[in-house]
């Protein structure tokens, strides 16, 4: 009998329809377009307006979208996984929120929070249940509402992160194609560098917590930049290596949207060319676990299966990883 392997059987995204750009964050504080395009090549990020809606709303919308496309029902759905930093609560789970919204009433789920490296973490735990046997059907999401944990008075992080959330539906695999390899890795000490300080047990919130502004994200731009440069490129190379494949073999590089810096830095360290490094930070920024499946959504209609394709991210935690799978379709 053939290997069991996990793989993509489908992908959609939601981002929302308001659009903060360059211009508009140049009256909010002080910087500009030049700055932030050439830093960052982001030229704009969408923001989820309306009271009451949380990373659930847009995960819903993209697995609604998801189920449609591959005809799936939601009731043959065993399991779903949320890979999120914005949960909707801090218990109970998104995916439980998710899970219910669309109807997957057979499913189970937890969420994953490994920051920017999420959704890799949630791919490839995902993929376990398939390859085992297991479970035949199951949903890996990613998304985040980052403007819900971001301060709009500071320019070290406003100009960076956006809302979305996309999400994959991962199927057994018997032609050899999906999830062929992956090499993940977290390092604590990186916490000092990228966190939220207030709001879970260590510092619950307080009216001192949100008088000190410790409900937002704080990055040492500087530190993350570096590690994520090094980290990226380092997984992804083991992960060529071990499977013997060069620049040359991959069909696209699948980098996490942090910095277009970042993802160039991490293009020439594995050895692939430009065309093949697939981008859309200009549109959305930074949607931490968003990032992968929005752009496997905004490029899916350029794989052909077979296609080699070689997914790195990099995150708070610190987390990072790399893993090789083979599109299915
Ligand atoms: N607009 C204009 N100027 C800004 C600015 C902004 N939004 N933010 C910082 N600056 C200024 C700084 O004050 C500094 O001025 P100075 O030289 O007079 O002191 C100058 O620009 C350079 O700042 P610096 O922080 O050194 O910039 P940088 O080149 O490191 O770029 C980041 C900043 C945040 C874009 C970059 O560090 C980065 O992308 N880091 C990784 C972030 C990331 O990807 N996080 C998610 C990981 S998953």
């Amino acid at each position: 009998m053939s290997k069991i392997t996990a793989s993509i059987k489908g992908v959609h995204g939601y981002v929302p329809d308001y659009i903060l750009t360059n211009s508009e964050l140049e009256k909010m504080v002080d910087t500009n377009d030049e700055w932030i395009t050439s830093r960052t090549g982001i030229k704009e990020r969408r923001i989820l307006k309306g009271e009451g809606l949380g990373a659930s709303h847009m995960m819903v919308k993209a697995v609604e979208g998801l189920l449609a496309k591959t005809n799936t029902s939601a009731a043959d759905i065993e399991m779903v996984i949320c890979c999120t930093s914005t949960p909707d609560l801090v218990f109970p789970a998104t995916a439980n929120i998710v899970a219910t919204q669309v109807g997957a009433v057979n499913a189970f789920g937890y969420d994953i929070q490994a920051a920017c490296s999420g959704f890799l973490y949630g791919l490839t735990t995902g993929s376990q249940f398939i390859e085992s046997g297991r479970l035949k059907k199951v949903l890996v999401i990613g998304g985040d509402k980052m403007s819900s944990i971001i301060d709009y008075t500071d320019r070290a992080t406003c100009i960076i992160f956006g809302d979305g959330a996309g999400a994959v539906l991962l199927e057994a695999n018997e032609e050899g194609n999906g999830l062929m390899d992956f090499w993940l890795r977290s390092d604590g000490s990186g916490e000092p560098y990228l966190h939220m300080t207030a709001g879970g047990s260590r510092k619950p919130a307080s009216h001192e917590t949100v008088d000190l502004k410790e409900h937002f994200v704080y990055q040492d731009g500087k530190t993350v930049f570096k590690f994520a440069v090094t980290n990226m490129a380092y997984a992804a190379t083991q992960v060529m290596q071990r499977n013997n494949l060069t620049g040359d073999d991959i069909a696209y590089l699948v980098p996490h949207q942090a910095n277009k810096r970042i993802i160039d830095a991490t293009a020439r360290g594995v050895g692939v060319p430009d065309e093949k490094v697939l981008m859309n930070i200009e549109k959305y920024g930074n949607t931490t676990n968003g990032t992968i499946p929005l752009l496997l959504w905004d490029f899916e209609s350029k794989f052909k299966k077979g296609d080699n394709l070689l997914i790195a991210a990099f995150g708070g935690g610190f987390t990072w990883g790399a893993a090789y799978l083979k599109w299915a379709y």
